[in-house]
């Protein structure tokens, strides 16, 4: 499987920044033909990047609401983000567990709206720090998973990215021996919930990944990419971290990995 590296621009970026997207997307048809790349953007700015990607990057929304329309002021559907060009929406963002109080149940309902619009749905769980401390970690993920993954239709496709909540936006990365466990963790809650199509679900980590780490990260077993906050922001260090992704994948299948 080709790594998939995601940014999530977050509440962040302008129309005036769409350079950034062009840049971007002129580096990857030259470097990186061997990733999939997804830019999630807010919704104001979906069809600016779609335009600006020129195909060699795909867009994404960073949420979406489970209804296709009506009365719900403020929302976004998935229809509405198809309709704008994206092809991808982050559903269950921590951000949004947590500022909006989001349940695994509406992001379940907004993963498979996401598939109804032919979105591709990157379903985040994660869990805090307390979580952690207390030795709840694996369960707490494996909970997310069985409630926040819908059944997949025919035309659904997900991703899910484990992003610990102490982790986003500078704070410390879990150890490779964590992530690993996690992950197999994942992998188990995602095969029970989904049969056999749960082998295939790629599984992102997500967290404070920067051009310093992201070598280290994919080469986790179990690792299937990874989400990006922070470092997407920055053109620079995003196209550094798809070099050292796609320099990665080359060295792997010249070794026959
Ligand atoms: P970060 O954000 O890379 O800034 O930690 C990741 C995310 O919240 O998706």
């Amino acid at each position: 499987m080709r790594p998939l590296i995601v940014g999530n621009w977050k509440m962040n970026g302008l129309l005036s920044q769409m350079e950034e997207i062009r840049t971007l997307a002129k580096f990857t048809k030259r470097h990186a033909k061997n990733l999939n790349i997804v830019i999630c953007v807010p919704a104001t700015l979906v069809q600016a990047a779609v335009q600006a990607s020129a195909g060699a990057v795909a867009i994404g929304g960073e949420d979406c609401h489970s209804e296709r329309s009506g009365p719900y002021t403020g929302d976004t559907s998935a229809e509405m983000l198809k309709d704008a060009g994206a092809t991808a929406v982050i559903v269950g963002h921590s951000e949004r567990r947590r500022l909006h109080g989001e349940t695994d149940g509406q992001v379940a309902a907004k993963a498979k709206a996401a598939g109804r619009a032919g979105l591709h749905a990157i379903i985040c769980v994660g869990e805090t720090e307390a979580q952690r401390m207390d030795g709840k970690a694996l369960r707490v993920c494996a909970d997310q998973i069985i409630g926040s993954v819908p059944p997949l239709g025919s035309n659904t496709s997900i991703a899910v990215a484990y992003e610990p909540v102490w982790a986003i936006g500078g704070g410390p990365v879990p150890t490779a021996r964590d992530i690993s466990r996690m992950h197999a963790q994942i992998r188990h809650a995602l095969v029970s919930k989904l049969g056999a199509s749960g082998h295939r679900v790629p599984i992102l980590y997500g967290g404070s990944v920067d051009t310093a780490n992201v070598e280290e990260i994919l080469h986790i077993s179990d690792v299937g990419g990874v989400l990006i906050g922070r470092a997407s922001l920055a053109t620079l260090d995003f196209e550094e971290i798809i070099k050292v992704a796609s320099r990665d994948v080359e060295v792997r299948t010249l070794a026959g990995l």
